[in-house]
């Protein structure tokens, strides 16, 4: 099978990594890709947004599978074309892509399939929103409805910063805060049908501690030891059962990724967010730990039945995936550092590099983005996966670099939580 995959960052170099150890795969093409994916892949050039072009080059490859990365393509119907070009294609439609593509509509979803949530409003005038932030009270929480890259959703106790938020945005979602620790749950779906992969957990702050803003995620570790048994099994139930038969309904079958994120509150786990395909870099370590093929499972999602694959099944132990993040990150990000020591991990059998934002030069390799790499290992528990990581950060270095000291140190809790939405 020849699998081309759309993207440009670490979750697309895990995939690719991933796709290149399942038998059934021969070729891994990806576009346009980074440095780190054109070691195991064959890059093409082509603009991800574009989905005619993004079809004519899985035509002419003679693509047997497309996977589709970011959320921005998908949103734009990248999957669409590709469908239509008679090419199967792991990633939904752009009505499906809805979920993460609107925050209202997912809620919308989520009610009416009786998905365990935060309650919560939407709003498009100043008067509105305050009311919403009355009846929920503090901590607020005020999600950009559209689009924002990670930068939509605002939690404080101070309803000024909240109404100042909100002012920003076109139409905002008002919700509940929910209290608890936060896991990523990602769910390979077939329109009808979903199979779950290992819990993660994604540090989400900049700074030791949770503390300083938002990012894309600092560094993440699976599995989960501390979840109650049969979490995953009831979020199968409670939320990825009613929320894929409510899509079907709407005529917007969901094949791809359904990434859940939740929050483990005193009243079970409820959705805190859906996005449409894998977590980056939550799904690292989870494909570090995957064992059954990677190409098989999506090609069969892809076709719309997943029962004609094995079942996803993980090595014993731990990964952990700690990023390296740019000068001036999460702001901005500077261009263009040399990075120097990721080929001496190359080497390494349980401690790989994962590009993000990187780019070749004749300066050698530079950095190119807000989150440039990470680094990914694997150990027997998460505490030796966590001392490999670091072993492996500490051998890399770009002027500028920033990276958390504390990924997987401790589960990810009520305490960052707390702590980093204070
Ligand atoms: P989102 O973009 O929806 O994932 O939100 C970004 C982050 O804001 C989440 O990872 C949570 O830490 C926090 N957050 C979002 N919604 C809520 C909520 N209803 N209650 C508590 N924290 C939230
Ligand atoms: N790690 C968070 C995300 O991919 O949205």
């Amino acid at each position: 099978m020849r699998v081309l995959v759309v993207g440009t960052g670490g979750r697309e170099h895990a995939l690719a990594v991933a796709l290149t150890r399942d038998p059934a795969v021969g070729e891994v093409h990806a576009a346009p890709g980074n440095p780190g994916i054109g070691q195991v892949a064959t890059l093409h050039d082509v603009d991800l947004m574009d989905g005619a072009a993004v079809a004519a080059l899985a035509t002419s490859i003679e693509a047997d599978l497309v996977v589709v990365g970011p959320e921005a393509p998908l949103v734009a119907g990248v999957s669409d074309a590709v469908r239509e070009a008679g090419i199967a294609v792991f990633g939904p439609s752009r009505a499906a892509a809805r979920l993460e593509g609107s925050k209202a509509f997912a809620k919308d979803v989520m009610a009416l399939a009786g998905v365990p949530t935060a309650g919560s409003h939407t709003c498009t005038t100043a008067d509105e929103v305050a009311a919403a932030l009355d009846t929920f009270g503090a901590p607020h929480v005020v999600k950009d409805d559209a689009l924002a890259a990670g930068k939509g959703v605002v939690v404080t106790n101070d309803r000024d910063e909240a109404l100042a938020h909100a002012a920003g945005c076109e139409r905002v979602v008002v919700e509940e805060f929910l209290d608890g620790p936060e896991f990523s749950l990602f769910v390979v779906c077939d329109g009808t049908v979903g199979v779950p992969l290992l819990p993660a957990q994604d540090f989400k702050r900049i700074f030791d501690g949770g503390r300083g803003p938002n990012t894309g995620g600092m560094g993440s570790y699976a599995p989960l030891g501390w979840l109650p048994e049969g979490t995953v099994e009831r979020v199968m139930e409670q939320v990825v059962a009613p929320t894929l038969a409510e899509m079907q309904q709407r005529g917007a079958p969901f094949v791809g990724c359904l990434y859940v994120g939740l929050a483990l509150t005193a009243g079970g786990p409820k959705v805190i967010e859906f996005n449409v395909r894998f977590g980056d870099p939550d799904i690292q370590p989870v494909l570090a730990l995957l064992t059954s093929p990677l190409g098989v499972l999506l090609r069969a999602a892809a076709d719309g039945d997943l029962s004609v694959a094995p079942r996803p099944e993980f090595a014993d132990g731990a990964a952990v995936t700690v990023v390296m993040a740019s000068a001036g990150y999460p702001e901005g990000s500077r261009s263009g550092d040399v990075v120097v020591g990721t080929e001496t991990l190359d080497r390494e059998d349980d401690v790989d590099v994962i590009h993000a934002g990187t780019a070749r030069t004749d300066a050698g390799l530079v950095t190119a983005g807000g989150r440039v790499l990470a680094v990914r290992a694997t150990g027997t528990d998460v505490a030796d996966a966590r001392a490999k990581a670091y072993e492996g950060i500490a051998s890399i270095s770009f002027p500028g670099a920033q990276w958390r000291r504390d990924i997987a140190a401790e589960p990810l809790g009520v305490v960052e939580g707390a702590a980093s939405r204070g």
